[in-house]
């Protein structure tokens, strides 16, 4: 029986078939892809015999596997926007990984149900990049930008009843990016079949343009295919349960217009992420013609000059940070655990806002975001119509700019996250008075598509925008760093408000300090690696405390995206010129999203619900003895007094002497000793609220194993993050351990990934062996389709070896 029933499974999951009363299929191409590639210049001699191509799952990256080269994409450019004049060599820009040349993916696929009365759409949600696209040996289209969502209508080119062979055809340039791009299908593919008569592709657009606590009106236009057509929609509740129905035939053009009450109505926010679901069902007479659900979210928004953002009616300012779409060891190949896992992280951080740079989100990260309570600022380029990369977007700028704007706000106006869209970031543009006129031209698009979000711009260039209008003109001025003009820019732009579009970048490797402990701007050191004190920077840019003053004393500042929630791949700053360097120092987590000091630092001042109480650096500082090793403590308390091995360092209290002085606590003169340091924090009566110690940590000895996730789904794609640190005989974390690991996972599911961190590691993030970095690293274990038990072994030369069991359910 058990085997009947996981036939059952493989056979429904395999096609994956979403049907919704018969009247529309969605076929998700996820499984038996074959892919090739070839290098640039011989791209025309790659074989079409597909019998020798690899088999592939997609979503699919086929640059993450590496390995890691040097010379891939090596730049020898100057770097304009960071100020430098002279050209310089730059490897690891876009992470040193294969991402250049051209890649061949095919399908084949039937539908069964096809016939005359159907129509059926071909959906890409991103495809990295230039796509080509075949379909039955015959080119049905192409697009040029690789984070572009896109769909032709296939319906003439449809065989019915026999195979169909989907191909698709990727360019990836060198010189086109200032980051991991990632390559290839790395977003869903998807083929929608439905009948004639039904809802055009992101043919719905629900808006809720009144919002009371009593009372909402909620607005639902809906684009249709068809003549004499009725509309009926029905709102449900999260609990799937009918609140209220509409029903209407009066059709304006090919869009119906529908204005439905819904009494009490929850309101969306990041606290409470209340999802409403509206059905929609097309009906000719009495058929049903065609049936599709939206989720939606009730929620009113509203920027005013002086007073800033309010949502639902409250002040409410953007504690948010910037996210490049990779997602570390697995690159570019979106995977909604591992964005579920970092939305997990960011929220416990007190994150309530996700900009996603500089490009169309993923829908997975949205529908994540609604579902979790972000807000979202959804950008759209990093060029308009001049360049910052030889082969960057400037080459389709003029051509494709409108209509990739369509695409993203159609695909994605009805999720309640999105509160601004932003047409660029850091655009040479910024300069002179066609950059204005581009930037009016983009921003009336975006109006014209969706009347309720205003557009920004992160700006850099901001003496330059207040002369030509650009900042003006904007509906929300963005200023990215620039903290010197924020009050300039406040009084000289119209808007009465300031977007902290980009901040702080502030750069540092998890679990690495360096001495003196002073602030320094593009520091270097010999390892390549930053310090976790958090005291260095760009020349650009700046530490989060300087960020913080502007943000909690300036109600006209209306929040902040910083740079960024997590390391990505590629852009290697203050590293650009050494090798090897091949991922970024700006997150606040690190690339196997683990949290750096700077976590606790934002965490201090957002979360306000839990207590934060953190101590740096790490005790473990042999050859240090008597060396002025200074204590910092992050923390949501005011004061706090500091012990080494029982004797009292003094009490620090938060003042206003300086930015870092308002929110860290820091001990400068203490002196290495091995053994304990213990903090006692205070509360605002002065009675003690709170302690932590850290000890010095003796030889590794054994192998410890965290896992995210108990159970996972037995889908083929749900991943457990699991942490692995080393202890000593006594308990104590190793923090500067570094020994190399294996990895084993047995039983219904199999080892994806690991990484540790490391902007320097070289080591491939799919090989089930990697050293640990700062005592840490971080296993990806994915399910199969089995349902079952996983187990994964973790073991070192001299170590205990490690063990953990993780489950895997259907449902
Ligand atoms: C900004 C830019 C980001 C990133 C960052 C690094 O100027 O918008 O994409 O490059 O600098 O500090």
């Amino acid at each position: 029986m058990k085997n009947l029933i996981s036939t059952f499974y493989i056979l429904f999951f395999t096609v994956s078939i979403l049907a919704q009363n018969n009247v529309r299929e969605v076929l998700t191409l996820e499984k038996n892809w074959k892919f090739t590639k070839g290098d640039l210049k011989n791209a025309q001699d790659i074989s079409f015999d597909d019998s020798k191509w690899e088999t592939v799952v997609v979503p699919h990256d086929w640059a993450i596997k590496g390995p890691f080269d040097k010379e891939i994409d090596k730049q020898m450019v100057a770097i304009v926007q960071n100020g430098e004049k002279v050209p310089t060599e730059k490897t690891g820009r876009t992470g040193a990984l294969p991402y250049i040349g051209v890649g061949w993916y095919r399908n084949e696929f039937s539908l069964p149900n096809f016939n005359k009365d159907k129509k059926v759409i071909l959906l890409f949600e991103g495809a990295m990049s230039e796509p080509e696209i075949f379909l039955n040996g015959k080119k049905i289209g192409s697009r040029n930008y690789g984070y572009s969502y896109f769909y032709f209508d296939i319906t003439e080119h449809i065989l019915a009843n026999k195979k169909n062979t989907l191909a698709v055809k990727l360019t990836n340039k060198g010189l086109s990016s200032r980051w991991y791009p990632g390559a290839g299908l790395y977003r869903n593919v998807r083929i929608i079949t439905k009948n004639k008569e039904s809802i055009k592709q992101w043919g719905t657009f629900i808006t809720t343009p009144i919002v009371t606590k009593e009372l909402a009106k909620i607005n639902v236009k809906t684009k249709v295919l068809g003549e004499g057509l009725t509309l009926v929609t029905k709102i449900l509740d999260a609990q799937g349960s009918l609140i209220t129905t509409n029903k209407t035939s009066s059709i304006y053009g090919n869009e119906f217009e529908q204005n439905i009450a819904v009494n009490n109505p929850n309101l969306w926010s990041p606290e409470t992420p209340y999802l409403y679901t509206s059905i929609s069902q097309v009906y000719k007479g009495t058929i049903l013609k065609d049936e599709i659900s939206t989720r939606f979210g009730i929620r009113s928004i509203k920027y005013e000059a002086e007073k800033g953002f309010s949502l639902n009616g409250e002040i409410t300012k953007f504690k948010g940070v910037c996210l490049h779409h990779d997602l570390g060891p697995i690159g570019a190949a979106v995977n909604k655990s591992a964005i579920r896992r970092q939305l997990r992280i960011l929220k416990d951080m007190g994150v309530n806002a996700i900009r996603s740079a500089h490009n169309m989100p993923s829908l997975e990260q949205l529908e994540l975001s609604d579902e979790m309570g972000f807000l979202f600022l959804a950008e759209s380029f990093d060029e308009w119509a001049k360049p910052k990369v030889e082969n960057g977007y400037h080459r389709f700028f003029e051509e494709d700019a409108e209509k990739d704007i369509v695409n993203l706000v159609h695909a994605t106006r009805n999720h309640p996250s999105i509160v601004m869209w932003s047409s660029g970031n850091e655009v040479p543009d910024q300069w002179g008075s066609d950059g204005a006129k581009r930037a009016k031209w983009l921003q009336d698009i975006f109006h014209r598509e969706d009347p309720t979000r205003p557009v920004t711009v992160g700006m850099d260039q901001v003496k330059a925008t207040m002369a030509s209008g650009f900042g003006a003109l904007l509906d929300i001025p963005g200023l990215n760093y620039r903290t010197h003009l924020y009050e300039e820019a406040y009084e000289s732009f119209p808007q009465g408000l300031i977007l902290g579009s980009e901040t702080a970048s502030t750069v540092s490797s998890r679990g690495i300090y360096k001495f003196p402990v002073i602030e320094a701007k593009m520091k270097q050191y010999d390892d390549f690696q930053s310090s976790s004190y958090d005291l260095e920077a760009c020349s650009w840019s700046n530490i989060p405390d300087e960020d913080s003053v502007l943000q909690d004393d300036k109600p006209w500042v209306i929040g902040e995206f910083v740079w960024t929630g997590f390391d990505y791949l590629g852009e290697t700053t203050p590293y650009d010129t050494k090798w090897p360097s091949r991922s970024s120092y700006f997150g606040i987590n690190d690339l196997a999203g683990l949290p750096k000091d700077r976590y606790y630092l934002y965490r201090s001042r957002w979360n306000t619900k839990e207590e934060t109480l953190h101590m740096l650096p790490h005790w473990n500082w042999e050859g240090r003895e008597g060396e002025i090793t200074p204590v910092f403590v992050y923390t949501s308390y005011d004061s706090a007094e500091l012990f080494v091995n029982g004797k009292s360092m003094g009490i620090q209290k938060k003042n206003n002497s300086s930015p870092k002085n308002r929110y860290r606590l820091m001990w400068m003169d203490v002196k290495y000793e091995p053994g304990t340091i213990k903090v006692v924090a205070f509360d605002d009566e002065g009675k003690v609220a709170s302690e932590k110690e850290i000890k010095t940590a003796g030889k590794p000895y054994k192998l410890i194993l965290e896992s995210d996730q108990k159970t996972l789904k037995a889908n083929g794609k749900d991943l457990a993050f699991v942490t692995v640190s080393v202890v000593d005989k006594n308990g104590i974390p190793c923090p500067t351990a570094t020994n190399q690991l294996k990895f084993k996972v047995k039983g219904d599911g199999m080892f994806r990934a690991a990484s540790n961190g490391d902007a320097t590691s070289l080591e491939m993030f799919h090989v089930p062996t990697m050293k640990l970095f700062s005592g840490k690293l971080v296993v990806l274990v994915q399910s199969d389709e089995e349902q079952g038990e996983i187990d994964l072994t973790v073991s070192g030369k001299g170590l205990k070896t490690a063990k953990i069991n993780i489950s895997t359910k259907k449902y």
